[in-house]
């Protein structure tokens, strides 16, 4: 098989491609290794960058987005028992984020393409990319049973962390910047109404706490866990009982419990692989960088890069200059290191880490404290949450 862009991966990242190079009538296939269940059930985060939002409506993707998704104008920080709302209109001149889970994307994306776009192939697994650095770099895959190969203009690896394309850029060139994290987040999907109108932020001695949604009637809880936790250690209860003491207030807020219909574990980790560009391989996504999820940036990330490689495209194809599409890694790495940064920031500032000390504590109140009364401090937060320009 012969096409303009193969993209590897199903994420967002590679079906948001695929649709902005279907309306810029650009022609491409994809190549997913599981099936299409497996890909639309996956339970991923759920928050959209004003950015985000923007792009998925003008690909003509946003309708059920604007009916089913919950605008959202800030967020609460809890620590020390108080709460403090930061506004992002307020903060940002107007901007906003949406609450429209991941895997609602995804779906969404999916339906489209298949009505429209050309070749999407589950269960179509990449072996490898091979000769990136020329003219027509093809990908070996297997589907069916059978290892064929697409022959390609561009490949663009949208195929995670755990994929294949990163490892077609030579070992020599490649440099890879990582941390990991001792914690890891216990996630519960719950069907009970949200417990506050906004995400709760909550920092507390015994770790954190983030209470998130899913709609007015699902609620999405995380509470921060030793590194290794299996999600089946916790009982519901236990489970209840420690978000409570999480987001326990002074003024007696109080949390709603119901069923829990899922639970598990995600583990956090920060790691960013440069450069995201070699020869006519491109990466984007999680298959070149990892932020943890306390900034809520995974997803924006993924959408951005994947918005400057298109917008590169159409600009060579249109005008025949390849300076965006040659300048694809720099761009996108200004925009990842300041996610990491602010995902760092975020994790550290409300997480505790096992070997945290009185003053590390200490620190972290001071620097909520320090957002709760500086203007300059809370718009900084408000900035970085509903997102950065695209580069
Ligand atoms: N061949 C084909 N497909 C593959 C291969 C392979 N060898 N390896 C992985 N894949 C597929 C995975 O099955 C998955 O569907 O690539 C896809 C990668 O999707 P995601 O992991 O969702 O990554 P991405 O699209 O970059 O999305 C960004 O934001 O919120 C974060 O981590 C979260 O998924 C999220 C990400
Ligand atoms: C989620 O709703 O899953 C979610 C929200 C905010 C985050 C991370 C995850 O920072």
């Amino acid at each position: 098989m012969r096409t303009t862009v193969g993209i590897i991966g199903a994420g967002p990242a590679g079906l948001l491609l695929a649709r902005l190079l279907h309306r810029a009538g650009i022609d491409s296939v994809v190549l997913e290794a599981r099936d299409r269940a497996y890909v639309e059930a996956r339970q991923r985060a759920g928050i959209l960058e004003q950015g985000t939002v923007d792009v998925l409506r003008e690909c003509g993707a946003g309708a059920r987005m604007d009916r089913e998704g919950l605008r959202h104008d800030g967020i609460e920080l809890r620590f020390d028992r108080r709460r403090h709302r930061v506004d992002f209109p307020e903060l940002t001149g107007g901007k906003s984020v949406m609450v429209y889970a991941q895997t609602e994307v995804v779906k969404d994306l999916i339906a489209l393409h298949t009505d429209e776009g050309g070749p999407l192939l589950f269960e179509a697994k990449a072996l490898a990319v091979e000769d990136p650095d020329s003219e027509h770099p093809r990908v070996r895959y297997v589907h069916e049973g059978v290892e064929q190969t697409l022959e390609c203009d561009y490949v663009v690896g949208c195929d995670g962390f755990w994929g294949v394309a990163r490892e077609a850029v030579p070992r020599e060139l490649s440099r890879v910047f990582e941390r990991t994290y001792p914690f890891g987040w216990l996630g519960v999907l719950a069907d009970v109404p949200p417990s506050n109108d906004e995400l709760v932020y909550a920092r507390h001695d015994r770790g954190f706490a983030l209470l998130s949604m899913r709609s007015p009637e699902v609620s999405r809880l995380y509470l921060q866990v030793p590194d290794g936790t299996d999600p089946d250690e916790w009982s519901d209860e236990e489970i209840w009982d420690e978000l409570e003491r999480r987001f326990e207030t002074a003024d007696g807020w109080s949390l709603k419990r119901g069923p829990v219909t899922s639970k598990s574990v995600t583990p956090m980790r920060s790691f960013v692989h440069e450069p995201m560009r070699h020869g006519r391989l491109f990466l984007a996504g999680d298959a070149a960088h990892i932020v943890p999820p306390t900034g809520a940036k995974g997803l924006n990330l993924a959408v951005s890069d994947v918005v400057t490689f298109a917008r590169g495209l159409v600009r060579l194809r249109e005008t025949g200059s390849a300076d965006r599409l040659d300048a694809y890694s720099e761009t996108c790495l200004r925009r990842v290191w300041q996610a990491e940064r602010f995902s760092y920031a975020m994790t550290t500032t409300l997480h505790r880490a096992p070997d945290a000390t009185a003053f590390d504590d200490r620190l972290q109140l001071a620097r909520l404290e320090r957002i709760a009364t500086a203007r300059s401090a809370a718009t900084d937060l408000a900035e970085n949450y509903t997102g950065l320009p695209f580069g």
